[in-house]
């Protein structure tokens, strides 16, 4: 079996939703001690709803795939929705990723994670009751 999934090498090959959001309403960024990796997300919120997401990631080809799928995960989602996502989602859409990249998609559930805090921190009247 290859090593990667087609799914993985479609989104590390073209990635979408990359840039950034100049007028943001949150930003989040991310690192791995360990491999040095960054991963930077830009959310666009309108009402309660990611209306836009784009990424910068400076980091492994896995971690390129990650953000890429994340990133099509929560557009259009509800900011509830978001905040629920879990690294083992985003491996999942991938059709997998080998067990010692699991941190690169770890790394894309943070970013997503680090933005929702930021934008509830600007506005926590927003923040989901769970
Ligand atoms: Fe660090 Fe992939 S090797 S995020």
């Amino acid at each position: 079996m290859a090593l990667y999934s087609e799914k993985v090498m479609d989104h590390f090959r073209n990635p979408r939703n990359v840039g950034v959001i100049e007028d943001a309403d949150a930003v989040g960024e991310v690192g791995n001690a360990k491999c040095g990796d960054i991963m930077k997300m830009y959310l666009k919120i309108d009402g309660d709803v990611v209306s836009d997401v784009k990424f910068e990631t400076f980091g492994c080809g896995s971690a390129i795939a990650s953000s890429s799928m994340a990133t099509e995960l929560i557009k259009g989602q509800p900011l509830s929705e978001a905040g629920r996502l879990t690294n083992k989602a985003v491996a999942e859409a991938l059709d997998g990723l080998p067990d010692y990249k699991m941190h690169c998609s770890v790394l894309a559930e943070q970013a997503i994670r680090s933005a929702l805090e930021d934008y509830y921190s600007r506005h926590p009247e927003k923040k989901p009751q769970n």
